[in-house]
């Protein structure tokens, strides 16, 4: 078995400000209905904790992009699976696990615009601040991230150490 990466930003760090991001989502669509869209599958267990602390009704649906090959290269960026409810006059929250060059949420976002939302607005866990033209459009950041490649808590390296209960710094070049 492999040794579990040792942790960047610790599960009692996570928990902490994803409570304070649920306030903050709470108190500024206070009186509105929210729908959340994850993006699969980074985003599930940062969603799955940050609902729980939104104290407004909300839907979530999720759609999935595949922007990774199994080593962790970037190749081009495909819709693998679409909403399954309309979003036509909502307000939409996308909930993004990383934003590293920002290809993926500008696809998703040009994506999600034709269908029509009341608003968008974005909620990443982690920015790498390489696209910071992108990053004005993410009103929602969990932490600010190296740039390095970060596992753990959703995050996946093919498809292992999603269940981290934290986020780790991985080296890539080890075998
Ligand atoms: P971007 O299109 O370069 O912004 O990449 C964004 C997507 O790639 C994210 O939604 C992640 O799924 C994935 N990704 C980028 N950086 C990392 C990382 O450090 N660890 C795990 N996944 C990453
Ligand atoms: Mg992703």
């Amino acid at each position: 078995m492999k040794d579990r990466p040792e942790a960047l930003i610790s599960a009692e760090e996570i928990s902490r400000r994803v409570a304070e991001m649920g306030r903050e989502i709470t108190q500024d669509f206070e009186g509105k209905q929210l729908t959340l869209v994850g993006v699969l599958k980074g985003a599930f267990v940062f969603m799955a904790d940050l609902i729980r602390h939104i104290s407004l009704p909300l839907h979530c649906d999720f759609l999935r992009v595949n922007s990774y090959d199994a080593h962790g290269q970037s190749s081009t960026i495909r819709l693998e699976f679409d909403l399954t409810q309309p979003i036509e006059g909502q307000h939409v929250l996308l909930i993004e696990d990383i934003l590293d060059t920002g290809k993926t949420l500008h696809f998703i976002l040009s994506h999600l615009r034709t269908k029509n939302p009341a608003s968008l607005t974005v909620c990443c866990l982690l920015d790498k601040g390489l696209n910071p033209d992108l990053a004005k459009e993410v009103r929602y950041v969990g932490f600010k991230a190296p740039r390095t490649y970060l596992v753990g808590y959703g995050l996946d390296l093919a498809g292992e150490y999603r269940e981290l209960p934290y986020v780790a710094r991985v080296d890539l070049k080890k075998p």
